[in-house]
């Protein structure tokens, strides 16, 4: 590996980010997120166990490699905390292994509790009800407890204060619900902080510093490149960028912006929550895929919308992410299928329209249809042994879209993998 590399979601996330981190993170120093929060679910198999990371990087299987969370991702500690005694009680060590920036904005129970009570209305978004979009809301209103402001309790106290007249406000006149017990708020946040003091740090300072000793950085992306806050499906998005360019803010080492982007999609595609989706199959065929994929939401547990891969929003991923290479997932769960399709343009009223439509909920997906290989690519160890059917569909993929796809991923478990 040449350069630090940036791994992005091509799609509305959950395109199997998780185990390609896994696999690259063994050739870097350090692996650090740089958005999003514990809204993500990141799936690794280690020696057939299961494990699902919501925020901590990764890379923290490996002993060798330091793990860092960027100021760009919104924190909740308790979540933090859960995170790291599922890890401990089955034997992973984090001594000394994961920093995370003393400038992350936190993520309070207050803010999961205001999701909740948003998303329980009409006309939802169907988000995580992490409180990721609250937590969000607060730091560009600039009214976030930081993770430095626990490092000043008189500071602390007023800002906090502050934040809880706030939501009271909006949990009385809006919901009608009950109002937050201020000390109450400050004593589970002064308790947790305790807790995890020790992993707070200057991620700036240690990214540099692995850097200028030649150490190449891996950069963990969550969500998807259709669930950014700026260029995603808006409203029906996350809070955060999460492209490829917003690394270096997130991660605040300005030189993350020179790495690699890697961007990973599934060899067809998912959704969850509302929100158009040009290729959702409401037929056998969707529920095929459902069911071989296992499309449950890593986090939530909800079923995923399912539907073929769309090009049309994989070309504007690509270059909205500026992709030195793609990474095409879950192509074993297209093994039983005799025709698989991919959706190569979109039509409102018969006319051509893009990805930056308004109407994306009315396009009419046009597809082309390829032949499925129909046998299982368990024993596919190498690009030249997969079937032709596979190899043509891979490579009017990569055609289509302008960039090499240099991995694929044929199977769940961390061997399952083709390089190219
Ligand atoms: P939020 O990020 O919880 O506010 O949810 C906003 C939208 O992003 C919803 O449609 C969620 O389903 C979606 N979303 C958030 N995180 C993920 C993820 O990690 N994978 C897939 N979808 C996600």
């Amino acid at each position: 590996m040449e350069k630090s590399l940036i791994l992005v979601g091509t799609q509305w996330g959950d395109e199997g980010k998780g185990k390609i981190v896994d696999f690259f993170s063994k050739k870097f120093k350090a692996v650090c997120r740089f958005q999003g929060g514990h809204n993500a679910g990141h799936t690794i198999y280690k020696e057939d166990e299961k494990f699902v990371l919501h925020l901590i990087p990764s890379g923290i299987f490996y002993d060798h490699v330091s793990c860092f969370i960027g100021q760009g991702v919104i924190l909740s500690i308790d979540s933090l905390l859960e995170e790291i005694k599922q890890l401990e009680a089955k034997g992973i060590n984090l001594e000394g292994k994961l920093r995370i920036s003393r400038y992350c904005s936190l993520l309070l129970p207050i803010h999961a509790k205001i999701d909740q009570l948003r998303e329980d209305k009409k006309n939802s978004i169907g988000t995580t009800r992490r409180g990721i979009g609250p937590a969000y809301e607060d730091k560009t209103a600039r009214r976030s407890i930081k993770a430095f402001d626990l490092e000043d309790r008189e500071l602390l106290e007023q800002k906090l204060k502050d934040l809880v007249q706030y939501y009271n406000f909006q949990v009385e006149s809006i919901h009608d619900s009950e109002p937050f017990k201020y000390e109450e708020v400050l004593a589970n946040l002064i308790s947790s902080y305790e807790e995890a003091s020790r992993y707070f740090g200057d991620v700036t300072d240690s990214l540099e510093e692995i850097y200028e000793e030649g150490g190449h950085i891996l950069y963990e992306g969550a969500q998807g490149t259709l669930l950014d806050v700026d260029y995603g499906t808006y409203p029906y998005v996350t809070s955060s960028n999460t492209l490829a360019t917003s690394v270096g803010v997130g991660s605040g080492f300005p030189k993350s912006i020179f790495s690699d982007v890697l961007g990973v999609a599934k060899a067809y595609t998912t959704r969850v929550g509302a929100g158009p989706f040009p290729t959702e199959l409401f037929c056998e065929e969707g529920e095929k895929i459902a069911e071989l994929g296992h499309e449950f939401g890593a986090t939530t547990g909800r079923p995923r919308r399912c539907g073929w891969l769309d090009l049309v929003a994989l070309r504007y991923s690509a270059k909205l992410n500026n992709l030195t290479n793609l990474c095409i997932t879950k192509l074993d769960v297209l093994d039983s299928f005799e025709n698989i399709k991919v959706c190569v343009s979109y039509q409102i009223d018969e006319k051509e329209t893009s990805f930056k439509s308004r109407q994306l909920h009315k396009v009419e997906p046009v597809y082309k249809e390829f032949r499925g290989w129909n046998c299982s690519l368990d024993a596919c160890k190498s690009y030249d042994e997969l079937p032709a059917e596979a190899k043509s569909f891979l490579e009017y993929i990569e055609d289509f879209v302008g960039v090499k796809i240099s991995l694929i991923s044929n199977g769940p478990n961390r061997d399952d993998l083709i390089h190219r």
